[in-house]
């Protein structure tokens, strides 16, 4: 893909569903659009461009992308070894970064409610869409297939179409829109999960947001990444539990 098609396709994606691509890695952009052009039988960059442009292929696009793909008690064992953390903590400040529709931080809501942690966690995504969804905190039931049944019971309400979380746990929550590559002023936190995110990420915004992440963290405080992301190179970080890929940091 040269750089002209490059540059308007991510101006393209921008302007209709406000998603910036640059901080993607290009090979995986590229792999992702060949992908889509295979299934439309489209051999022509320029094709391609004019039915995201135009047609409702830019959602197809978006949703291959899979970047807002999360789920309830997504990686159980990630978040067994989040419980066992948490019991040193009466009160603690949370982060969830690239929240997606909420799953994430209602997990980590109704973990530390249900072990008694009093817990404010904030909730940020660059996607405007994401945010508005996961406010309402309602979801369908194929959403909640992972969450432990008597969980479901004591934390969700059953309403018309699927579950409500209970408002308490959703009180818990601040959501907000937030570039995580921009400048952060909030923190410091106890515990920061940034999970399935930097695995998109070019090597530059990684490295900006690690560090933005860094200054927002407490001493001895954690990062908690995706089960296949993974930093290295980075003095203030050290990995506790390399299959959990939970870091502290070190001061
Ligand atoms: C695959 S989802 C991960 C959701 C959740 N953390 C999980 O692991 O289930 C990645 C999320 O990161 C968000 N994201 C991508 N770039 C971002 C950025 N620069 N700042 C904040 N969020 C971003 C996407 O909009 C998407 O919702």
């Amino acid at each position: 893909m040269d750089k002209h098609v490059y540059n308007r396709l991510r101006d393209i994606i921008r302007d209709r569903v406000g998603i910036d691509i640059s901080y993607y890695s290009t090979s995986f952009i590229a792999r992702r659009i060949e992908f889509r052009m295979n299934i439309c039988n489209i051999r022509d960059y320029t094709d391609y461009l004019r039915l995201l442009e135009y047609t409702d292929e830019i959602k197809e696009f978006v949703a291959n992308l899979s970047i807002n793909v999360t789920e309830f008690f997504r990686d159980p064992d990630v978040f067994d070894r989040f419980k066992e953390l948490l019991k040193g903590y009466s009160n603690a400040r949370i982060w969830s970064v690239g929240c997606a529709s909420g799953e994430e931080p209602y997990t980590i809501a109704i973990i530390a409610k249900d072990n008694g942690v009093r817990c404010s966690i904030l909730a940020s995504d660059i996607s405007k869409n994401a945010i508005e969804y996961a406010k309402k905190g309602l979801y369908q039931s194929k959403s909640v297939r992972n969450v432990p049944k008597d969980i479901l019971a004591r934390y969700f309400t059953l309403t018309g179409d699927g579950y409500a979380v209970r408002s308490d746990v959703k009180d818990m929550v601040t959501f907000e829109v937030r570039d995580v590559t921009r400048c952060i002023n909030t923190g410091p936190f106890d515990f920061i999960f940034c999970r399935n995110m930097l695995i998109y990420m070019n090597d530059v915004s990684k490295s900006t947001i690690i560090n933005n992440i860094c200054n927002a963290m407490k001493p001895n405080s954690y990062l908690i990444l995706g089960k296949s992301e993974y930093i290295h190179n980075c003095s203030m970080l050290s990995c506790i539990d390399t299959k959990t890929k939970i870091y502290i940091k070190k001061i």
